[in-house]
């Protein structure tokens, strides 16, 4: 039987945070042995900020350098850049043309990010599901694993497909979100209300994949607590220690119940500690392979290149069937 594909991605829009890597690709690499991935580099999505072309160059390149470093083997698991397979733009456009303004308006993601970027609220950013709903669809994708903060444009990219399929047959498979793990929603440290973001604009919110050591223990010291002093899960009352209780168990395996247990009669000193550590211990040997990896950029330009060439086979087959289906006139 063959295995369930898996279609998943990331923005490169500079440094990764402990959220992406807790929320997405942790979980990734252990879906690797079962079953059929597709890794992306989703670039063509960062253009709806605006960027420094040289920054996001090196951004893409790091992010793949990431990908490798995390755990992700490309001899299993195919890693592309987005922009590197046409057929994504070029769908997104038919897509377009079948998604309505109504339901993109109502994406959460466009309201907050409008909010946030209220001097270019450009077209890209309202039609970024779309392009999203392209990148899966592309590759006939079974699971999505996402965070749950992208559920919502999942959901878009279903009804899109059965809207598509409705009309013109069977064309895409609906992909299911795969959102998973304990982690599937990190918070900040400093606003444990919304969740972990790479462009969070308070100091100590957010840990970086590349931050030292001495940094990610000075940001969990810091992160925003209560006054109770006991470690005890309770997400309504108490955000700032059930975010690091998930972040805890996220990366030892321990239940939260056994991690109450653990630190009953420590303080909160104790327990930002432990957290701190276990974090450090979890992205040192990320951090070192990630060094290496970018001494090596021949090597990542071998598996980019390879990537797309897989990519762009299977993306083409999709994209040839909806030509036709709709009426583009084929060679
Ligand atoms: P992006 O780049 O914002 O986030 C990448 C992944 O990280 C997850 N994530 C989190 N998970 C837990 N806690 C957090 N605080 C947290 N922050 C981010 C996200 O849920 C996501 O899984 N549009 C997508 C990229 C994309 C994509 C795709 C994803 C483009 N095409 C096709 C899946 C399939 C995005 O902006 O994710």
């Amino acid at each position: 039987m063959s295995k369930k594909i898996i279609l998943s991605g990331i923005q490169s829009t500079g440094n990764l945070t402990l959220g992406n890597y807790l929320g997405a690709i942790n979980n990734w690499t252990k879906m690797q042995e079962d079953y059929d991935c597709h890794f992306m580099i989703a670039n063509l999505h960062t253009l709806t900020i605006r960027n420094d072309p040289e920054t996001l160059r090196q951004n893409t390149l790091n992010l793949l350098a990431l990908y490798i470093a995390s755990g992700i083997n490309p001899e299993k698991s195919n890693i592309f850049i987005q922009s590197q397979v046409a057929s994504h733009a070029e769908l997104a456009w038919v897509l377009n043309c079948y998604t309505y303004m109504g339901e993109l308006s109502r994406m959460t993601q466009f309201k907050d990010k409008s909010a946030k970027h209220a001097d270019n609220i450009n077209s890209g950013l309202f039609t970024y599901p779309v392009l999203m709903a392209a990148d899966i669809l592309l590759y006939q994708a079974d699971l999505v694993p996402v965070g749950e903060d992208q559920k919502q444009h999942l959901e878009i990219t279903r009804d899109i497909a059965e809207r598509f399929n409705k009309i013109y047959g069977q064309t895409f498979k609906i992909p299911e979100p795969y959102v998973q793990g304990v982690a599937a929603r990190v918070m900040g440290l400093q606003d444990p209300t919304s969740k972990m973001s790479k462009s969070s604009t308070l100091e100590n919110d957010s840990i970086l994949l590349n931050d030292e050591p001495e940094v990610i223990l000075k940001k969990f010291k810091k992160s925003v607590t209560d006054s109770e002093n006991i470690v005890r899960y309770d997400k309504e009352n108490k955000p700032g220690i059930s975010n690091l209780i998930t972040i805890y168990s996220a990366i030892t395996g321990k239940t939260k119940e056994n991690i109450e247990k653990e630190f009953e009669g420590k303080g909160y000193g104790d327990f930002k500690t432990a957290v701190a550590n276990c974090v450090i211990e979890e992205l040192k040997p990320i951090q070192e392979k990630y060094k290496e990896l970018k001494e090596n950029p021949d090597y990542l330009e071998k598996i980019f290149r390879r990537g797309a060439e897989r990519a762009y086979t299977i993306a083409h087959k999709t994209l040839e069937d909806v030509y036709k289906k709709i009426g583009m006139v084929w060679f």
